[in-house]
């Protein structure tokens, strides 16, 4: 089921040229937000096939990760034209590349796509792997399905038209990357200047991270087993980002990814024994480029509501993945509601 290339490279209109041929089609969709239609698609137009396809422009952010949107999508593919032999592309970040993966795998019960990942969080993270789907009934990706694209072409050039915050946001899932993997990456990520980013460096950095995440899905593409250690600081990470939304004071996911490792990586050495040192040097480095998530202890409960519905839970019980060093991945490992409120307590301490 299978089968999805990365490709990298700091010329993606002739790089695409080549993707595209390999794709026989009869007609080319190119999906994009109304930002990235602005600022990406100018990088790669100019070219015959794209300068015939039909464009399909949506609302950026997750707030556009709807069903309307993909409905909206669904017929314009329909009213264009679209046949189970078009091909689809989608331009953008994760919120593009999740519901175009999404609209291509269903419509006329699935068509080909290619995604080109516009941000580093969906560089690193959303657009390979082949998971897609869309927000529903207030929760995050609820309805869709794992189908990869036939080819994922980054070129990271698109990261010089992102501000910080996307940087840092896309950033939290590399260090993620690096924690689940070896020290002397780990070691890289918590080394790299974010403050003056050195983009060649920065290249080497997301194929590496890529590679690790591509190495991992392969073995477990459905999320039965070990690809579970790609949700590290996502189960307090979620609950985190859930809070924010419900008190109208919303955060970039990667900052919700980032301030859930804090948590998880002290229930980690709570619960497993990952070292302490690398604890306080992976916090020190969260703290300083992510700043802190305030909450009360009055909020814990529905911090731990949230948790509880997490869709990674099995009959109750919440699902965490905890290290016991940096690569030493235990998966399916669960806390109870007293281990939960003293890992808040110790984001409270240690972030406040
Ligand atoms: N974002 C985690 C995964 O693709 O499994």
């Amino acid at each position: 089921m299978f089968q999805q290339k990365v490709t990298l490279s700091d010329n993606v209109k002739e790089c695409l040229n080549q993707v595209i041929n390999a794709c026989p089609h009869d007609k080319l969709f190119v999906l994009a937000d109304e930002y990235t239609a602005r600022l990406c698609l100018p990088l790669i137009q100019n070219q015959e096939y794209l300068d015939k396809a039909e464009c399909i422009i949506i609302g950026s952010t997750d707030t556009h990760k709807t069903l309307d949107s993909l409905s909206y999508v669904w017929k314009e593919l329909s009213d264009k034209g679209g046949t189970r032999h078009s091909l689809m592309l989608n331009v953008g970040g994760g919120m593009v590349t999740d519901l175009g993966g999404f609209a291509a795998s269903t419509f006329k019960r699935g068509i080909t796509y290619i995604n080109i990942p516009t941000t580093l969080l969906a560089m690193v993270d959303a657009s390979v792997g082949g998971k897609t789907g869309i927000n529903f009934n207030g929760l995050k990706n609820e309805i869709g399905v794992f189908n990869p694209a036939k080819t994922v072409l980054i070129d990271t050039n698109f990261l010089r038209t992102l501000d910080s915050q996307n940087i840092f946001s896309g950033y939290a899932e590399m260090l993620k990357h690096g924690l689940i993997s070896t020290k002397e990456h780990w070691a890289d990520l918590l080394n790299f200047n974010l403050n003056d980013i050195d983009y060649t460096s920065l290249q080497t950095l997301v194929a590496h991270s890529i590679g690790i995440k591509e190495n991992i899905v392969k073995q477990d593409p459905l999320e039965r087993g070990i690809r579970k250690a790609l949700n590290l600081g996502h189960t307090v990470g979620h609950a985190f980002e859930s809070l924010a939304l419900e008190e109208n004071r919303p955060h970039l996911h990667g900052y919700a990814v980032a301030w859930g490792l804090v948590c998880e990586l002290y229930l980690s050495h709570l619960k497993v024994g990952f070292p302490i040192d690398k604890m306080r040097q992976t916090i020190q480095f969260i703290r300083e480029t992510y700043g802190v998530f305030p909450f009360e202890c009055k909020q814990y409960n529905r911090l731990y509501e949230f948790m509880t519905h997490d869709k990674k839970n099995t009959s109750n019980s919440i699902n965490f993945t905890l290290l016991s060093d940096i690569g030493d991945i235990h998966i399916n490992q669960t806390a109870t509601q007293k281990e939960i409120e003293e890992m808040l307590d110790f984001y409270r301490e240690t972030m406040g």
